[in-house]
Formats: structure tokens, sequence, C-alpha cells
């Protein structure tokens, strides 16, 4: 079949071979471009993320004032006014596809004088917003949203946030401390968040950088607003682990394979992928380990590995969570059983990622059991070819490609359009490794 134009068709090259430059972190874009906005002062943003997601951040900084330009690809350069030089936007905030943009520009505006809507396409506005709604409003901000204050889109009539307060919050989430720090910046005296398990710290390592004070107590932050607006930081943003995950599993379970991965952020709240992968028996290196942006950055060899099967829980969910699908497959290919528990959150990703990989992986031959809080995998599968959807989600097409990759036959993946909010780059990266014939001929 001639795949259409989101479509690719994928099967496995008999060898996997070559070195991968992996694009800019999500995560630490999105925060360098926002408290960049708030601060005072220019900042030069390098390898920053250029993709949907980011972009949506981009348009809404823009439409509340900010001033940003990209003089160059890759670049970009934030001439912050401190919060002061933010205004009223004077239309309806569009967060596209992007949680952590809508969460955290929620966080920041719950603070400033103004009124703002934000909403989103409609896989975000299916989302939860009550996670931050709800502490939002415990710290005095007003704070709005569809069906009882559940989803998006969110209303935030901004101004003055009360000090001195300490909020746990049900779910370990980056998106729902950040917000809730960037929403402390503009209160009167120190706040607290207590998290149930230690999510990823980008947000700490870059307001620290920028002048707040910020104490971390096990799985606890608390922030003091600087005296006056924070100081505007140039960075260079490191690859994405998240971004080079698809990678490293197909280096991992392809039988002959050997791939260099070069720039990869290996912050500690981030890998436990690896975590994983190497309790299973995985071979993954760490060369030229190396700080960028306040952040870890290695370049990781991955070689073909004969696996074990794993049980993932606890405190290594949040340190792995958008890696968790690629998990399950490299679970399907190992020998025994892999269970993930404690991962209720894969149902509110950009899909339900419980319901979405069990009906990819499900699709290409492997035996998976949904859990209310995970997936039990059975292993040794033969993976065979088959047409499978991404559900519009980005991390479910590029699992379906790698599982194509490692499959017999030839896979048509649909939806292929959903990796541009993460990884634009990904199906020429695929082709370049030559397991994608089709768009390669595009
Ligand atoms: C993100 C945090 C994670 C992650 C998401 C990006 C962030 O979400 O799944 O892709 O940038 O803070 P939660 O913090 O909601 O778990």
């Amino acid at each position: 079949m001639t795949p259409d134009s989101d479509s690719a068709s994928v099967r496995r090259p008999a060898r996997l071979r070559g070195s991968i430059a992996i694009p800019g972190d999500k995560s630490i874009t999105h925060r360098a471009l926002i408290f960049n906005a708030l601060a005072h002062g220019e900042a030069r943003i390098e390898r920053f993320l250029d993709a949907a997601d980011t972009r949506s951040t981009i348009d809404c900084l823009r439409m509340l004032g900010a001033d940003i330009e990209q003089p160059a690809p890759g670049r970009v350069v934030v001439c912050g006014a401190g919060r002061g030089g933010l205004s009223e936007p004077d239309d309806v905030l569009n967060c596209g596809n992007s949680g952590t943009t809508m969460r955290l520009l929620a966080g920041m505006l719950a603070g400033m004088p103004m009124l703002a809507v934000l909403t989103g396409d409609g896989s975000l506005r299916q989302r939860p917003m009550g996670r931050i709604v709800r502490p939002l409003m415990a710290l005095g901000a007003d704070v709005t949203a569809r069906a009882e204050s559940t989803l998006p889109p969110l209303v935030i009539r901004g101004g003055s946030l009360a000090g001195g307060a300490r909020v746990e919050t049900p779910v370990a989430s980056a998106q729902v401390k950040s917000a809730l720090l960037l929403a402390g910046l503009a209160a009167d005296g120190p706040t607290t968040v207590v998290e149930p398990a230690r999510s990823r710290d980008h947000t700490e390592r870059m307001l620290a950088a920028m002048g707040a004070t910020v104490q971390v107590e096990g799985a606890a932050v608390t922030i003091t607003p600087p005296d006056g607006d924070l100081t505007a930081a140039n960075i260079v943003v490191p690859g994405d682990i998240s971004t080079a995950a698809p990678w490293i599993v197909a280096a991992t379970m392809h039988p002959d394979a050997e791939l260099l991965l070069t720039g990869v952020g290996v912050n500690p709240t981030r890998t436990g992928l690896l975590d994983v992968l190497r309790e299973m028996g995985a071979e993954i290196e760490l060369l030229d380990e190396r700080t960028s942006g306040g952040e870890p950055v290695a370049d990781l060899r991955v070689r073909s590995a004969r696996l074990r099967g794993v049980e993932v829980g606890g405190d290594l969910v949040p340190r792995a969570i958008d890696e968790l699908p690629l998990v399950a497959l490299a679970g399907a290919l190992a020998d025994g059983e892999t269970v993930i528990r404690d991962a209720a959150e894969l149902r509110v990703k950009e899909s339900d990622r419980v319901a979405t990989t069990a009906t990819v992986l499900g699709a290409l031959g492997v035996e998976l059991e949904e859990r209310p809080d995970g997936m039990a995998v059975r292993g040794g599968a033969q993976l065979r070819a088959a047409h499978v959807d991404s559900a519009g989600d980005h991390r479910l097409a590029m699992l379906a490609a790698v599982a194509g990759l490692l499959a017999d036959g030839e896979t048509v993946v649909h939806g292929t359009e959903a990796v541009s909010v993460s990884y634009p780059e990904f199906w020429t990266e695929l082709a370049r490794l030559g397991a994608t014939p089709a768009v390669a001929a595009r």
C-alpha cells in the first residue's frame, strides 16, 4: 500500500547504526521561555526545541506582550522587562496540545493583575486541570474552569497571593509543582509545595539560577521570591531524553544495533528509563559527561542486548513517565513478564496511554493486560507488521514506529503528524536509519 501524507511505512533494517543529535528538551525550553519572559534583561536561548508545543508557549507569551525574537534557527532571544512588562492579552490564549504551556502559564497568570483565558486543542481540553485549579485557589487565586473547575478552558483573574502557604499535591507532577512555584513567585512570602514523589526538577534549577531562593527537602520544595524581578539567564538547552528514548529502545531491542545519541540531558529526575532498561540487561554507556544550562548532559552509546522482564512502580514512575509505553515494548520482547504499576497518570496524558499502548502493541501481536494503574506485558513476543494509529499522540506515533522497526514485514503508522509537537525531525531520522522507505522517497 502507498501511505498517504499522514502515514508512514516502517520496516526492520538489517543493521541499525549511526549517530543522532538529540533536539532540545521540551520541558526546559518551555521553562526558559516563560521564566525569561517574566525576568528582567536579555536572554539567549540556544538549541531550544522548535516544535509545535514550544511554539504554543511562544505565541501565548507574545500575546502577553513578551518580546521574543528568533534571530537564527535554534536560537531565541527573550527581552524581559520584568513581570510589569507583561500585559493583559486581548484574546484567548491557545495552548494547542501542550499541557505544560497551559499549567505553567496558569500558575504565572494567577499572580498577575489581569484577566486571561487559556484553551487548547481537543486533547488538551479533556485533560485534568482540577489539580492546578484547587491548589491555586488555596493560594488565594481566582481561577475557574469548565466542568466544575476540572477541564479547560481556564479563566484566571490574577491578583495578589498570600505567602507562607504549604500545599500538598495529590499527584507527582512537575507541571503542577511548577504552576504553584510560579504562583509562589508572586506571593509576599515563601510557598512550599509537597509532592507524593519527586518529579522532574528543571523549574527548581532554573528559578534558582535566576535569583529565586529555592530549598529542596525530599519531595518538598520551598520558593522564596527574589526582591524585585528574576534575572534573565542565557541557556544552552540540553537534548531531550524523552526524544532520545525511542532510539534507546530501538537500539537495545534490534538484534544488530549500535547508536550514538549526542547531547542528551541526563538529569537524575528524568533518567528512569535508563535505570529500568539497565535492570533488564541493556547496554547503555554514558560518554563525555558534562553540564549545559545548569543540567547534566552526556552522549549515550546503546547496543543490542537481550533483556529480561521487570517490575516498575513507586518513585521510579515520575522519573520515566513519558517513557513507560516504550518500557512496555521492551518488555514485550524481553524474557518473562513486565509489570508497570502506580502509573495511573498515564491515563491522563495526550491520550490514555494505557489504552493506546495496548491498542498499538496489541495490533502487532503483543499480549498486554490493561490495569487501572498500568499494565502487564507478556515477554517473548514475535512482532508482526500491522496498520496502527497514533491516536493523535506524539509519543504513541513514535512507539508505533519503533515497534514497526522491530517487527517482521512492513508496518504502516497512521497519524504521523502527531510527532510535530515534540520531534518534527523524527520521520527524517527514521528514514536516515533505513527504516522508512516511503518517507525517504517522499
Ligand atoms: C512535563 C511534565 C510531565 C510530562 C510532560 C512534561 C513538564 O507531566 O509528562 O510531558 O514539562 O513539566 P506531569 O508533570 O503532569 O507528570
